[in-house]
């Protein structure tokens, strides 16, 4: 089957906006709510690496950034899985199927009753697999991405027929953290939880953690367009209503304000790299050499500008390993707003209105008043 007939096929339940509650006050999908107790008690180990930031702050770029410098400029190896799973998520699930996974919703016409195709979100692209043999063809997956779990892919189970789907296929999401779980140390995680809900097991392992922080007019701008494209997170509304929801703090993972500001008066006491995404831009080389002081790492000049080649912008754009289009337009749509969208310091500029903008400074030195954290809003 074509690439172009596979493209073709047409779900019919789009993906709908999650459900949200709030955990000790902060806003949350509903998946990290249920599974609270699990994130909480999450075990931690002394040479895990943490990448903590909040939504939109350079997280994807961070992660690349220090999978290249874990792996020695080697690009082939950083590209052997999508940022998803080389990095667990700790506190997210992927969506539960998009139906019951009774049955196959796309008539998967032109193919045998007992072949399939998959979309997989957290492996290589397309994957076309034909055949009888499930479980042959599982590993076949398994293979081509070590951490790969069909369990988590809705849009698999939306396309496998009811004669093909076995008991591993229906057993609904499983939690990144069974991910985190399975993969060998040294591992390196990612976050967006506030400093105060961070497993406690970070702290008393005393595991590293890098921070990064962007401007918090950035972080809005960045923050609505990906609510936009990305049906995982609840609907942004217009930009007016979006920029109110920001400041008010009733967004996923809570206020952009308490987030920075409490992971900065944390630094002091724990071993966290507090960097800034407006520094990464202006001189990445500045900040990679401050990443491989923390992590006691040394390269040579070729590598290290390696590093910084794969890991600009337009390099990263391109990569399907870090630019989630491996992702279903069912979940992100690329087409409304690409995830690698600008990448650029002061692009709130083309966003807030004069009046918007002075509203925003004044709430803004409210909420950060009585702090020495300082962003710059352009470079
Ligand atoms: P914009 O929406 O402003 O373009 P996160 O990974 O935390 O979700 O952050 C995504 C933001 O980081 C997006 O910002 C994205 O374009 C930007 N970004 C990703 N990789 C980047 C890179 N290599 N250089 C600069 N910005 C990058």
């Amino acid at each position: 089957m074509s690439l172009e007939k596979m493209k073709e096929l047409q779900l019919e339940e789009k993906f709908l906006h999650p459900e949200t509650r709030e955990v000790n006050g902060i806003l949350m999908a509903k998946m990290i709510s249920d599974n609270w107790d699990k994130i909480w008690n999450f075990q931690a180990k002394p040479d895990d690496l943490l990448i903590a930031t909040y939504a939109k702050a350079g997280t994807t770029w961070t992660q690349e950034i220090v999978d290249m410098i874990q792996n020695d400029g080697d690009v082939q190896k950083c590209q052997r899985a999508n940022t998803f799973d080389r990095h667990p998520f700790i506190e997210w699930t992927l969506p539960p199927p998009l139906n019951s996974g009774k049955s196959a919703r796309v008539s998967p016409t032109g193919l045998g009753p007992l072949s399939w195709v998959s979309f997989h979100p957290r492996g290589k692209s397309f994957l076309q697999l034909e055949g009888s043999e499930m479980s042959s063809k599982s590993q076949v997956l398994e293979s081509e991405s070590p951490t790969a779990d069909l369990v988590l892919c809705p849009t698999v189970v939306n396309l496998v027929p009811e004669a093909s789907i076995s008991q591993g296929l229906t057993q609904g999401p499983q939690h990144s953290l069974d991910l985190a779980n399975k993969m060998p140390s040294p591992r390196t995680l990612k976050t967006h939880l506030p400093v105060q809900m961070l497993p406690p097991s970070f702290w008393k392992e005393n595991s590293k953690i890098i921070y990064v922080a962007r401007n918090a007019k950035d972080c809005l701008v960045s923050y609505y367009h990906f609510s936009r494209m990305n049906k995982m997170l609840p609907d942004p509304g217009t930009w007016e209503e979006y920029v109110e929801t920001f400041k008010a703090g009733k967004v996923l993972w809570g206020s952009w304000y308490d987030h920075v500001k409490g992971w900065w008066d944390a630094k002091d006491q724990h071993r966290i790299l507090y960097l800034f995404y407006e520094d990464m831009k202006e001189d990445p080389k500045r900040e990679i050499e401050k990443i491989l002081k923390f992590l006691e790492k040394d390269i040579s000049e070729e590598i290290l500008n390696k590093i910084i080649y794969h890991t600009s912008f337009d390099v990263m754009k391109q990569n399907p390993m870090a630019n989630y289009t491996t992702w279903p337009t069912s979940i992100m749509d690329h087409s409304i707003s690409p995830f690698m969208r600008k990448g650029m310091p002061g692009d709130w500029k083309n966003y807030f209105t004069v009046a918007q903008n002075e509203e925003f400074d004044k709430d803004y030195q409210n909420k950060m008043a009585g702090s020495t954290l300082t962003f710059r809003t352009e470079i």
